[in-house]
């Protein structure tokens, strides 16, 4: 990467206060976001939303965040206010979170809340700003946008409700998304289309994405540049096509328990973790 870093994270730490002293959920992370789809994968707990969490200044409380360096462009992160942090959340920097019924306004109509980024971005009028969400609402394959533009979170399902948060983020054309299992709700019919949208859509705006999954494949299709992480630690960075190719021990467990669907395995391997 020639240019400047977009983010930048130096010796990045996570820890939770624990009967056995801190436990260190993210453990002296360091990286850097460029113009690229950079995604993060590792096993259940090995502190991909944490990572993503801390960026965003969303660890909550009891967790402490510390490191070197956490950069956005020119901006020190650290030194921001929360009102500033929460004004650069809406605006440069936009988040999926795992679960998207928790991000989501419970008392608000979908539809308003992506109108809502609309008339905030764009200064759209009402009326515009409605269209834009129906036309969005459409792009994500949402089959009755006018439908669902009137229901409110709780009436949706985890699939659709993930629709609804990749329509509403990049309504705000952001600088900077992170996505964190944006579509693990979703049919792997619909994953693919859905995130064809996405990818149109930050191609549009610019966007820099980082892009956390569990699905190896999907991570190996989709993005440029991956961080492998293990135990709160970046293991091994590599381009995204060379990850099935890695000889990592930790990255080479990860892609041998993939279920393949000409194996005649009947057990997926477990990770050696003596090996490690
Ligand atoms: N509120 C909390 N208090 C204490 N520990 C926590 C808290 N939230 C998460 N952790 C711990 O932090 C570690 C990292 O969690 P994190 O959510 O980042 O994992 P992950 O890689 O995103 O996993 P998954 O793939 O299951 O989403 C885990 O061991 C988890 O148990
Ligand atoms: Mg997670």
């Amino acid at each position: 990467m020639n240019e400047a870093p977009i983010l930048h994270a130096e010796d990045l730490t996570v820890t939770f206060p624990s009967r056995g002293g801190p436990l260190r959920v993210v453990d002296n992370v360091s990286f850097s976001l460029g113009q690229e789809k950079l995604g993060i994968v590792g096993e259940s707990g090995s502190g991909k939303s944490m990572t993503a969490r801390a960026l965003l200044g969303l660890v909550p409380l009891p967790g402490q965040v510390t490191a070197q360096r956490i950069h956005y462009r020119a901006q020190d992160l650290q030194a921001l206010s929360p009102a500033a942090y929460r004004a650069l959340r809406g605006t440069k920097l936009s988040m999926i979170l795992q679960d998207p019924k928790f991000s989501l306004n419970p008392v608000q109509r979908v539809g308003h809340q992506i109108a809502e980024s609309f008339r905030l971005h764009d200064r759209a009028s009402r009326k515009e700003a409605k269209e834009q969400a129906l036309d969005m609402l459409a792009r994500v394959r949402i089959a009755h946008p006018a439908r669902v533009f009137h229901q409110y979170p709780h009436e949706i399902s985890g699939g659709m409700g993930q629709r609804v948060m990749i329509a509403m983020m990049l309504a705000t054309k952001p600088d900077v998304l992170i996505a964190d299992e944006p579509t693990s709700a979703l049919d792997v019919t619909v994953r693919r289309q859905i995130l064809d949208v996405l990818d149109a859509l930050i191609a549009d705006n610019n966007t820099a994405l980082i892009f956390i999954s569990h699905d190896l494949n999907l991570v190996a299709q989709f993005c440029d540049r991956v961080l492998v992480m293990y135990r709160g630690r970046i293991v091994e960075t590599l381009p995204a096509h060379a990850l099935h190719a890695s000889q990592h021990p930790y990255t080479r467990g990860l892609v041998e328990s993939l279920p393949q669907l000409d194996d005649r395995r009947r057990r997926l391997p477990t990770l050696d973790r003596a090996r490690l």
